[in-house]
């Protein structure tokens, strides 16, 4: 199965791919947890991400592009993945089907994940408390659910059109969303 996990900052992307991995036994690509990995680190890369993802703003599609093709150089990847975070824009969307054209691969799904804004700042103001992610302040939270309405929402509109979208109702226990996830992607298609 090759998935791609869309929603709004807080939507639950991370944690549902965290269950979605055992279930389909494929890696759990997210650039969000790449980025972070690098600013943890401290590499070149790290250093120009650091503040741009703190504010709440888009690293530029060029390190994205870059990160995501060594990832998916890697053999893990042939028999299935889950993308989380990207792509974010138009252009993204457009690099990602080169990419994995430029690998004979095209993704199975793209499911997004639906919870609305208030619930959103509820989740992400608790997880600013429990585990200080400096990118969950109020300022930073707000410029990216603003920068995902300006720059996401399009390529959700451009999967709907093309009818690649999967909408999921991304509210309720992590039981009842894995399985409303599970029952949309219809694993019997599953390739590898
Ligand atoms: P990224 O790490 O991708 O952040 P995000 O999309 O803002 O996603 P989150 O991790 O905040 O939310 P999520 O949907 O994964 O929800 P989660 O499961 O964590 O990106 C961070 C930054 O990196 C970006 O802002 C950007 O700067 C940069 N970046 C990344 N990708 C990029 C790209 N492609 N291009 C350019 N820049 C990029 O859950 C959130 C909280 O809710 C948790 O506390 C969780 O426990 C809770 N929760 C989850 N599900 C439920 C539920 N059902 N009920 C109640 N609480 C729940």
């Amino acid at each position: 199965m090759r998935l791609v996990l869309l929603g709004a900052p807080g939507s639950g992307k991370g944690t549902q791919a965290a269950r979605l991995k055992e279930y389909l036994q494929v890696p759990h690509i997210s650039t969000g947890d790449l980025l972070r990995a690098e600013v943890a680190a401290g590499s070149p890369l790290g250093l120009q991400a650091k503040e741009v993802m703190a504010r709440g703003d888009l690293v530029s599609d060029e390190i994205l592009l870059g990160m995501l093709r060594d990832r998916f150089s890697r053999e893990d990847t042939r028999a299935g993945f889950i993308l989380d975070g990207y792509p974010r824009n138009l252009a993204q969307a457009a690099a990602l089907d080169e990419l994995l054209a430029s690998l004979g691969q095209k993704f199975d799904a793209a499911v997004q994940l639906t919870v609305d804004n208030e619930q959103i700042v509820e989740r992400l103001a608790g997880r600013a408390k429990a585990e200080g992610r400096a990118d969950d302040a109020p300022d930073s939270v707000r410029k990216r659910l603003q920068v995902y309405d300006q720059q996401t929402a399009p390529v959700i509109e451009f999967y709907r059109q093309h009818g690649q979208l999967t909408v999921v109702d991304g509210v309720g226990t992590l039981e009842a969303v894995f399985n409303r996830i599970v029952e949309a992607i219809a694993p019997e298609k599953a390739v590898g």
